[in-house]
């Protein structure tokens, strides 16, 4: 059930029952996550079911993959970011989006595309996790493994790179594989009124 609970509670979990998550709450998330803001409107990330892919060399020694019924993986185009964003700047200067106006508002904008592209997915990766985890879905973010490797594994459509992998299912409440938060900031350290 989606509920506001599931995310004030939320932990990293990394042990999963053999349920399937229903089609309807992945459909929902994919949906709130399509809908993600993203700068200049640049919609460079794209989400891909890399379920069949927990074996992977590069990926199988995490513990989440192990168990998790849907691995999810958020790859990003940083030719595409440029192309939309550029689209969106050139109506603004009623030019065309080869125009140097376009491309030199882009750079001050945009003076490192990895680093800009790379915001876009954790947005993307936040809203996609946070409704899961809302509808009673777990998981775990994922970016410890070798991104060289992941791609040559993939067969990503041209010009997308890896970013950060999400592995989730219903949590195995007796054994999630938590990890101890003790260093974490309290709560009242965190928010400064
Ligand atoms: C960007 C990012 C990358 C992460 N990478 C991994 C990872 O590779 N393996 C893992 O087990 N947990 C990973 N985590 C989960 C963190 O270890 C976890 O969020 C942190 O220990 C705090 O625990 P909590 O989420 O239960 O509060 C990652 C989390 C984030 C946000």
């Amino acid at each position: 059930m989606f509920d506001i609970k599931n995310l004030l509670n939320r932990k990293t979990t990394r042990n999963f029952l053999p349920n399937k998550i229903e089609a309807e709450i992945i459909e929902n998330a994919l949906r709130v996550a399509w809908k993600t803001p993203t700068s200049l409107n640049s919609k460079p990330v794209i989400i891909c079911d890399i379920s069949n892919h927990a074996k992977d060399a590069w990926i199988e020694k995490q513990q989440a993959v192990k168990t998790a019924s849907h691995v999810f993986l958020f790859a990003v185009n940083e030719e595409v970011a440029e192309a939309n964003a550029k689209k969106i700047l050139a109506p603004r200067f009623g030019c065309d989006t080869n125009d140097e106006k376009v491309s030199v508002t882009f750079e001050k904008i945009v003076p490192n595309r990895r680093e800009w592209a790379t915001q876009q997915i954790y947005l993307v990766a936040s809203y996609f996790a946070a409704t899961l985890e809302a509808s009673g879905i777990s998981g775990c973010f994922i970016a410890g493994f070798d991104k060289a490797a992941a791609e040559a594994a993939l067969k990503l459509p041209k010009g997308y790179k890896v970013g950060l992998v999400f592995a989730c299912g219903y949590a195995d409440k007796a054994n999630p594989g938590w990890q101890e938060t003790e260093f974490a900031r309290s709560f009242e350290e965190f928010y400064y009124p």
